[in-house]
This record gives C-alpha cells, structure tokens and sequence, in this order.
C-alpha cells in the first residue's frame, strides 16, 4: 500500500462522536502527537480490530487494514 497518512487518510475515519467519547478516556484519536506514539497506535488498532470499539459499529476490514497500514509504514504525519 503506498504512503498512508494520518492527515489526509486515518484521520478521517473518526468522526466527532468517536473523539468526543474518547477523549475523557484519554484516547486523543484526532492527535497526531497521541496517535503515533507506537504504544497508544496498537492499542487502537486492537481494539478496532477485535470489534470492540466503535461500541455497537465496528469498522468494516478496509478500514481496519488501512489503519494497521499506517502503524506499518512509520505512522507518517
Ligand atoms: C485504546 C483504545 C480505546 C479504548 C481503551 C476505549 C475504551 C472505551 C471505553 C471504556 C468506553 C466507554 C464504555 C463503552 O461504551 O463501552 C468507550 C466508549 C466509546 N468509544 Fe472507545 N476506546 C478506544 C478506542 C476507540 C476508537 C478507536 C473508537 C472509534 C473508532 C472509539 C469509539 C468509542 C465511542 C463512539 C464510544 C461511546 C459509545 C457510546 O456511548 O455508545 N473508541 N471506549
């Protein structure tokens, strides 16, 4: 998969309701700085991809890949 960025390609996949819940958890999913710390990045993509988070809406498995996509190729900016 060529070049995945957080701005232009992971970003976009949280909406406002999944920030707004995350955040008084501590889980900055529209921080950049939060996002690639390698640490908080796998623990995102674990609970994407086990279906746990969104509650209730889980990602389908494109999402989920493009995700891991980033983590893989250096959580580019
Ligand atoms: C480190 C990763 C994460 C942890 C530890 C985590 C944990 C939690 C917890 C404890 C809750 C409240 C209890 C619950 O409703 O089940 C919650 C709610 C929620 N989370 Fe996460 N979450 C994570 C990542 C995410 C991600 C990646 C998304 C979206 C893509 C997300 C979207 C939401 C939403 C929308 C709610 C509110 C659900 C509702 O009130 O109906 N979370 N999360």
């Amino acid at each position: 998969m060529a070049d995945v960025s957080f701005k232009t390609d992971i970003r976009p996949l949280f909406n406002q309701t999944d920030i707004d819940h995350m955040e008084p958890f501590g889980v900055a999913l529209d921080n950049y700085e939060y996002m690639s710390n390698l640490v908080n990045a796998d623990a995102v993509y674990d609970v994407l991809h086990d279906k746990t988070m969104p509650p209730h809406a889980p990602w389908p498995d494109d999402k989920i890949t493009l995700f891991r996509a980033w983590i893989d190729g250096g959580c580019k900016p």
